[in-house]
């Protein structure tokens, strides 16, 4: 029998009737070691091992929507620097945005619309598809074939108007096929009638994983968010109520008890839904509360590697957590809401990108902290409860993809 908590009214003992809406992989109930995320060895081998063999999301179809938009990202674990570009012919492709000739980088800018590239070192011309049209003094070259001198290419696809990129030219497993159940899962929410309402991003020093791991647990909700989300130490709020697994890919539901006073300027927000994220639409989305939770609030879903897509009703948010080095990491979140129709929920769109920021930032809070102990040697293992078995999972498929052939 739980003792009360010293200092929030919630009785946490009725959570154990956590319900899995898949099979359950074997993954122990041990403690986790820390090596996973403190060694640099460890950091340079997972770049191989599951960085370079994964697909990974890189932005939105809505920010290359005509043809010669391009966007470029740094991902320092793979090495490079990358555009992702609208060809003539409406095709998306991503290349290594590095000049064949002697590796000057074509695009400058985070984001751009152009004709083509012309790389402003000695001025080799490409098309949007990558090709070597135009070389400057030609005929000074021995040898010269044009055609083998294109931009480099990854792989690039999409999946509900996500672009994602992936190492290989031609990976082993193509994007529908590596998301596997999870985008089955998800497939049907209305990502198209969405609209970007806000970002935010961080430089984190801590891994990766440990950054991933404070926002795929909700053990933490009712405690470290006692102070951003109204009411939650007393509603048990976002504790999980259901989990599913899907191979590397993971999504837990979160619960909202909904006996809350609000206050009135919260009263006034929530007329169009209860709390914190708050609820945007009545409307019953596809792609959302898959195992028909009762005082379902939101789905946390974990793409493997390092993508977040959370759906709520009536908005999205996601993550993304590109590692710089073993305890360093950049974190972006991008939140997007279905079109206010109402002043009212014009109120609600703006409560929500408020209260998620503050909620953010007491989720980030813990990162630097948790990294700072387990660099120091002192903690060497971390402790996890079945609430927090989808950080088990993270940590159960990062190993077994380091041990992969
Ligand atoms: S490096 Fe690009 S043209 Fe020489
Ligand atoms: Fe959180």
């Amino acid at each position: 029998m739980n003792k009360p908590h010293p200092n929030v009214a919630f009785d946490f003992s009725p959570l154990h009737d956590m319900k899995f809406g898949t099979d359950v992989p074997e993954m122990g109930t041990g403690p986790v070691s820390t090596e996973a995320v403190t060694s640099p060895e460890y950091f340079e081998k997972e770049k191989d091992k599951i960085f370079k063999r994964t697909w990974l999301e890189v932005g939105r179809v809505e920010e290359v929507e005509g043809i010669g938009d391009y966007l470029t990202r740094e991902l320092k674990v793979l090495g490079t620097n990358i555009m992702v570009v609208r060809g003539k012919d409406g095709a998306l492709r991503a290349f290594h945005n590095m000049c064949p000739h002697r590796g000057m980088a074509l695009a400058t800018d985070a984001c751009g619309s152009a004709k083509g590239f012309a790389c402003e070192f000695h001025g080799w011309a490409f098309g949007l598809d990558g090709v070597l049209n135009y070389v400057p003094a030609e005929e000074s070259f021995t040898d010269l074939d044009k055609s083998k001198l294109g931009l480099r290419p990854l792989a690039c696809d999409t999946w509900n108007g996500f672009i994602f990129v992936h190492w290989e030219a031609e990976p082993e497993l193509g994007l529908k096929e590596s998301l596997g159940g999870m985008g089955e899962q998800v497939d049907g929410f209305p990502f198209d009638r969405c609209k970007h309402i806000a970002h935010y991003s961080a430089t984190v020093k801590a891994n990766w994983k440990v950054c991933i791991d404070a926002f795929q647990e909700a053990y933490h909700a009712t405690y470290l968010h006692r102070h951003a989300i109204p009411g939650a130490s007393d509603m048990g709020i976002a504790l999980p109520t259901s989990v599913r697994f899907y191979g590397p890919h993971r999504s837990v539901s979160a619960w909202l008890k909904m006996d809350i006073q609000p206050t009135a300027a919260e009263a006034i927000a929530y007329k169009h839904g209860p709390v914190g994220f708050a609820k945007v639409s009545d409307e019953e989305f596809g792609g959302a509360n898959p195992d028909n939770d009762e005082s379902w609030w939101f789905d946390i879903n974990v793409f493997f590697p390092n993508f977040f897509c959370d759906i709520g009703r009536g908005w999205y948010f996601t993550y993304n957590f590109w590692p710089n080095a073993v305890n360093e990491t950049v974190w972006n979140m991008n939140i997007y809401q279905l079109d206010a129709a109402t002043a009212g929920e014009r109120i609600v769109q703006e409560f929500t990108r408020i209260v998620l920021r503050d909620t953010v930032y007491e989720d980030m809070s813990t990162m630097e902290s948790s990294q700072k102990a387990f660099d120091s040697g002192v903690i060497k293992e971390q402790v996890l409860g079945d609430l927090e078995i989808a950080v088990r999972h993270g940590y159960e498929v990062v190993e077994a993809w380091m041990n992969k052939p």
